[in-house]
């Protein structure tokens, strides 16, 4: 092992406590897992949401949060085969201990196990803390966009013109989730519209925004409002929505895109929504008409292992190189490991169109 060879973790006591930091020792790949030596970490709203709240913490142990790292290879198990991952390759990985209960799987320290297919070379241009902004953000996109919604999986060329007709709502456009599937719907041909703040606009219309609208100044209402008479002007259908970020009043402004599109998608047939958080049915009505999911990111990428391999072994390092696909901006949080609590803290008050990284 090279240099540093102890594994330094952040350990999260228990529900609302501190992390603490704590040497463990450095574990080994299974069959169908790579051991990662990571370089950058990044943080995700279910870190902070877990400490606060205890999602998935249990009460007789100590865990170890985080789910997007980036960093060598320093292991690969008895079934990867060499072509896949060699030690020595640069990576990002998704880390589904929130998943697995296994902290070995976690993020917040030194080394981390992930399985393969969560895994993806990295092009020499793109640094560890840009990597990884990727994996939840790109793995949430992909099951919400191409499970969840059903579209269909990019195959050609960006300017496919087979699906333009076809209109979809990325609501929180600047969030991390949300502008990887800007990227990603714009890659499968559709047209899409996207509200975020207004100093984001010109970032997310690069992405693939064909509008960017405030949800803001005006409201969510009068977004709505300006999104649907864009996509009339052009006659696009609004059939598909994203939800990444909102409260009830962005639920409101969904339903009333959606029933406002009579004929949306596919000639009348298709109205979806993926929500990224739960439908607050209670207070708002679902759209009529309309297909309600609320996305299951991880749980889905540990079912749906032929898209995370079709993202990770056939896609993201060759569009990242191409330069289809942009990571977020980054923010690096100083202090290695021993920043996670002051980055968790940051983001638990919010951030703005970036993701914070530490590098341990
Ligand atoms: N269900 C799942 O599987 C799953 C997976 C991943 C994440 N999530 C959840 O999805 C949400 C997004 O995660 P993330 O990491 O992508 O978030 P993020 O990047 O931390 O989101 C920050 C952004 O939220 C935007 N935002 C806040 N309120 C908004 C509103 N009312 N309308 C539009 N945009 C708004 C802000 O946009 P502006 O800067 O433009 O104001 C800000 O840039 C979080 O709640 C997260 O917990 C769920």
């Amino acid at each position: 092992m090279s240099q540093s060879a102890t594994n330094l973790a952040a350990l999260l006591p228990g529900v609302g406590k501190t992390l603490v930091l704590e040497e463990r020792a450095i574990p080994s790949p299974g069959p169908d897992e790579i051991l990662i030596r990571n370089r950058a970490i990044a943080l995700n709203p279910i870190d902070w949401k877990r400490q606060a709240f205890g999602i998935a913490v249990p009460s007789d142990r100590a865990i170890i949060l985080g789910s997007d790292v980036a960093g060598e290879v320093v292991s690969v198990g008895s079934n990867i085969p060499s072509s896949l991952f060699t030690p020595g390759d640069r990576v990002l990985g998704s880390a589904d201990g929130m998943m697995s209960g296994n902290p070995d799987h976690a993020a917040f320290q030194r080394y981390t196990i992930v399985s393969a297919t969560s895994a993806s070379k990295l092009p020499d241009t793109l640094s560890f803390p840009e990597a990884a902004t990727l994996p939840t953000a790109f793995g949430t996109a992909v099951i919400a966009l191409f499970h969840d919604l059903g579209l269909p999986l990019p195959t050609g060329p960006s300017t496919s013109k087979q699906n333009e007709k076809k209109g979809i709502l990325v609501w929180g456009g600047a969030t991390a989730v949300g502008s990887a599937a800007i990227q990603l719907a714009r890659l499968a041909g559709l047209t899409v519209y996207a509200t975020a703040s207004p100093t984001h606009h010109a970032r997310v219309r690069a992405l693939g925004a064909a509008e960017a609208v405030d949800y803001r100044s005006a409201g969510p209402t009068s977004a709505a409002d300006e999104i649907l008479a864009a996509a009339g002007k052009t006659g696009v259908e609004i059939g598909y929505v994203l939800v990444a970020a909102g409260d009830k009043e962005v639920f409101a402004a969904v339903k009333q895109v959606l029933e406002s599109s009579p004929r949306a998608g596919d000639g009348g047939k298709i109205k979806k929504v993926a929500s990224l958080l739960p439908w607050p049915e209670e207070e708002v009505a679902k759209p009529e008409g309309a297909e309600v999911s609320w996305v299951r990111g991880m749980e889905m990428w540990r079912g749906r292992r032929d898209l995370s391999a079709w993202l990770n072994h056939q896609n993201l390092k060759g569009w990242l190189e191409k330069g289809e696909v942009e990571p977020h901006k980054v923010r690096v949080v100083q202090g290695g490991i021993g920043g996670l609590q002051a980055a968790l803290d940051e983001l638990k008050k919010g951030v703005s169109g970036e993701k914070l990284v530490v590098e341990p």
